[in-house]
């Protein structure tokens, strides 16, 4: 029997362009980056231009980047870092009902440490109102943390309004683009995120790694602390291998963006599929 695998948003196959990028740093290249001779140096460069990849991607500069080991990582270190590092401040944060639980488990952790949590809900589509995400909010309120895209039903968040609502109290604005990064527009500046995870298995690189995206200046306390690796945010020698996989993946991602293949085929299978256009009518996703 020949099997298909459809399941994309619990993982994607390592892309044959990513496995082939990556095999030279399996073999060859072992150096440290952070040491300064000949075998650091080839192993720096490719990180750095995989931290360029992601960065083109998301539309940032690339210092505002660091890589984590995946979607979770990137969560956890966006609630807890940011708690950590304001938690003088206030104390509040808002959320959805609908998080992954790599967002409603550290929120949990933190209630234990003294946070208060207002996990929003959503309506039948499975969508959050933006005026229920300003309503929520309080004088304590210091963290926004949204997903893009829902990894059970796919719903898109309106990400930009509520951006709107979080600059205008001043209130930083994360949004876990685990299931958004590569299969739509996920350009920091236009979704108005301070933060945004990315999680790299779901566009074909492989599991285990990640990125955060951290706007300048956002107050963030590290998870791992030890060495200066990633600017003092993450410490540990970095991992090459992944992150060059990564960085293809953002590059790949990027090109098939502009082709809008995955959307093309959507808008396709609907016109001629209509019992499929009639279910999916009510989709948010569909108004993208
Ligand atoms: C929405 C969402 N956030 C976070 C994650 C966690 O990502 P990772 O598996 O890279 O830790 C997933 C993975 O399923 C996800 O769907």
């Amino acid at each position: 029997m020949q099997t298909i695998y459809l399941d994309y948003n619990a993982s994607t196959p390592i892309a044959p362009e990513v496995a082939e990028a990556m095999k030279p740093f399996l073999t060859d290249y072992y150096g440290n980056p952070s040491t300064t001779h000949w075998a650091g140096k080839p192993a720096r460069q490719a990180y750095e231009k995989a931290r360029q990849q992601v960065a083109d991607l998301l539309g940032c500069d690339p210092e505002e980047v660091i890589f984590t080991s995946g979607g979770s990582e990137s969560n956890n270190h966006a609630l807890k870092g940011v708690f950590f590092a304001l938690k003088e401040k206030g104390t509040h944060i808002v959320t959805t009902q609908i998080e992954h639980p790599s967002i409603i488990n550290p929120c949990k952790f933190l209630e234990k440490l003294g946070a208060k949590v207002t996990y929003v809900g959503v309506d039948r589509f499975g969508q959050v109102s933006p005026s229920d995400i300003e309503k929520a909010i309080t004088n304590e309120t210091i963290l926004i943390s949204v997903m893009h895209a829902n990894n059970e039903v796919g719903t898109i968040q309106p990400i930009a309004d509520i951006a709107k609502i979080a600059k205008k109290y001043n209130i930083l604005f994360h949004t876990d683009a685990a299931q958004a990064v590569g299969k739509i527009p996920t350009r920091v500046d236009e979704l108005g995120v301070d933060l945004l995870s990315v999680a790299g298995h779901k566009l074909y690189a492989p599991k285990g790694v990640g990125a955060l995206y951290i706007r300048r200046g956002t107050p963030i306390e590290s998870l791992v602390h030890g060495a200066g690796h990633e600017g003092g945010r993450r410490a540990g020698t970095e991992n090459i291998l992944l992150a060059v996989g990564l960085g293809i993946a953002c590059e790949l991602a990027a090109e098939n963006l502009k082709n809008a293949t995955t959307k093309e085929l959507r808008d396709y299978l609907m016109r001629k599929w209509p019992p499929l256009r009639q279910e999916m009518s009510h989709y948010a996703v569909l108004r993208q």
